[in-house]
């Protein structure tokens, strides 16, 4: 008989970490590109958001997303009280708001021209490419990171307009557009 997996809470870490040093672990990261996202929420004070590259999709059936959020963050108060989040995929036209998202949380959505507020009532950031709303069904304690899964609800595609805006990626520090190899 297969064994079941075992629940990721059971993680077990040494007291003395795993045998590498903080800093090898941050240098090789810094190598792995990934997309840029902009999480947001309502919370019974306001909006909320972060800038995000930890998001991952999950699972086809059902439709279920993934992203970690820092036990640091600002947010994650208002996260774990929430019952949805909006992930919007940004593309290169939105580097100031992945910069915006992650620096003074008070000033996120000040600027109340770059946002609106769907009728669920999560923020949605104008002239994003794409976005989905997601319910939150899981949220798991690991290291210093909460792992998140949220079921996706809805999915706004705007990527048919023109001109399309590439994806925003985050590699070594820097935002960058990608480049295909096969054009
Ligand atoms: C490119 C980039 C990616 C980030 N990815 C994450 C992430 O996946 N999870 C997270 O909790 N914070 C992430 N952050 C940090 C948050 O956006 C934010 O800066 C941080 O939570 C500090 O905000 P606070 O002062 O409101 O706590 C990222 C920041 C940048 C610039």
């Amino acid at each position: 008989m297969t064994e079941a997996p075992r629940p990721a809470t059971n993680l077990q870490i040494p007291d003395d970490l795993s045998g590498i040093a903080a800093e090898q672990y941050r240098a090789a990261m810094r190598h792995y590109p990934a997309g840029v996202t902009i999480i947001t929420l309502s919370s019974p004070n306001g909006p909320v958001g972060f800038t995000a590259t930890s998001f991952a999709s999950l699972s086809l059936e059902p439709p279920l997303v993934s992203f970690n959020i820092a036990h640091t963050s600002s947010s994650i108060t208002a996260l774990l009280d929430a019952d949805s989040v909006v992930i919007h995929f940004l593309g290169e036209h939105q580097q100031h708001l992945a910069q915006r998202f992650a620096r003074t949380a008070e000033e996120r959505f000040v600027d109340r021209s770059l946002w609106t507020t769907l009728d669920t009532d999560e923020p949605v950031l104008h002239g994003t490419p794409i976005w989905v709303r997601a319910t939150l069904q899981q949220l798991i304690p690991i290291g210093d990171h909460t792992l998140t899964v949220g079921l996706v609800t809805r999915v706004h595609d705007n990527t048919d307009e023109t001109p399309i805006a590439a994806p925003l990626l985050y590699y070594k520090g820097h935002y960058h557009r990608p480049t295909s190899l096969n054009e």
